[in-house]
């Protein structure tokens, strides 16, 4: 008798956790001043880490191929993750420091920040290639562009079930991995970023829903097989090879902090995806999440739980 392959089951992120250093301002520091905070909190951050939270958090068994340091951010990077039940067993701890990001948020919300990779950085194709198994076992791998190009290659290349490209920010790839992105993800500016790194022509500015319309469609024609684009407050555009666009509206909300939302978007996605629920579905489901996760403080804990009663659909 042969051997039968395992199913393919539930969500793998291969990507970033950080740890977010945030400090309130009255307004943000000219170069060379110093000024007084009004607060300071550290929040458990990064693309991949979010992620994960909000594929969790939708009942989705979900494992992080991930790195963090060896220093004190490496568990309050992680504690999001431990908290909504991921799977940390090929988090991998690195001498140095974790990945860290350095946030102000000013008075008027406006904020400004800045990356530090850390442990990230090492999250190259021979770390990945030490969990192949768990890549290849994923009914979703979902990957970003917080680390390091080899990796995300790496996962997309062991991929057997279906590969989430969440290109932001907008990276070299290998076009191989947009073409195997079953779908690739992507906001309004980072679509007229991939097309430009597609056809190295010039950046598309989308005014128009005509305009989502065209950069979706020039995207399958490079031989994406679907995107996702995310439309904030406009809810979602889902584009097949061979179908017409759907276009999903988002319901409307009091917005509190829009930090992730574009993580709780691809994190339910996944989820719903893995579930096995059809593309379009799954976006009607992450659209409504990451309204839910823009009405509420903070990243990963905006996310909703399966309990929590998502806004009904617009
Ligand atoms: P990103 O943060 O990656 O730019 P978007 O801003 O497109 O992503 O937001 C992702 C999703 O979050 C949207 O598709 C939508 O479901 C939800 N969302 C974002 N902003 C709002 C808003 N102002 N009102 C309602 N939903 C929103
Ligand atoms: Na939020």
């Amino acid at each position: 008798m042969t051997e039968q392959p395992a199913p393919l089951t539930g969500v793998v992120v291969v990507g970033s956790v950080n740890a977010d250093l945030v400090a309130r301002v009255e307004r943000h520091p000219a170069p060379g001043e110093t000024l007084l905070g009004t607060s300071m909190v550290v929040l458990p951050g990064g693309k991949g880490a979010n992620q994960a939270v909000a594929a969790a958090r939708r009942g989705a068994p979900t494992a992080m191929v991930g790195a963090v340091g060896s220093d004190a951010f490496a568990e309050p990077a992680l504690v999001g993750l431990r908290a909504a039940g991921v799977d940390l067993g090929a988090v991998v701890v690195h001498d140095g420091p974790t990945g860290i990001a350095v946030v102000t948020v000013a008075a008027d919300g406006e904020n400004t920040i800045v990356v530090v990779p850390g442990a990230n950085a090492r999250l190259d194709a021979t770390a990945v290639t030490a969990y192949d198994e768990r890549v290849a076992g994923a009914a979703v791998v979902v990957v970003q562009g917080e680390i390091p190009r080899s990796g995300t290659e790496r996962a997309a290349a062991l991929t057997r079930g279906r590969l989430l490209v969440n290109l932001a920010p907008v990276v070299p790839v290998d076009p191989a991995v947009l073409r195997a992105a079953d779908p690739l993800v992507v906001n309004e500016h980072e679509a007229a970023l991939v097309l430009t790194s597609l056809d190295g022509g010039a950046p598309t500015t989308l005014r128009s829903p005509a305009d989502e319309d065209r950069v979706a469609s020039r995207l399958l024609a490079h031989g994406v097989p679907s995107v996702v684009l995310t439309l904030g407050a406009r809810g979602a555009l889902v584009a097949r090879a061979g179908h017409a666009p759907v276009r999903i509206t988002a319901p409307r909300v009091r917005v509190v902090d829009t930090t992730g939302a574009g993580d709780a978007f691809v994190g339910a996605l996944a989820a719903g995806l893995a579930a096995g629920d059809d593309l379009v579905a799954a976006a009607h489901v992450a659209v409504r999440v990451g309204t839910f996760a823009v009405g509420r403080d903070g990243a990963q804990p905006s996310y909703p739980g399966l309990d929590d009663p998502l806004p009904p659909d617009a």
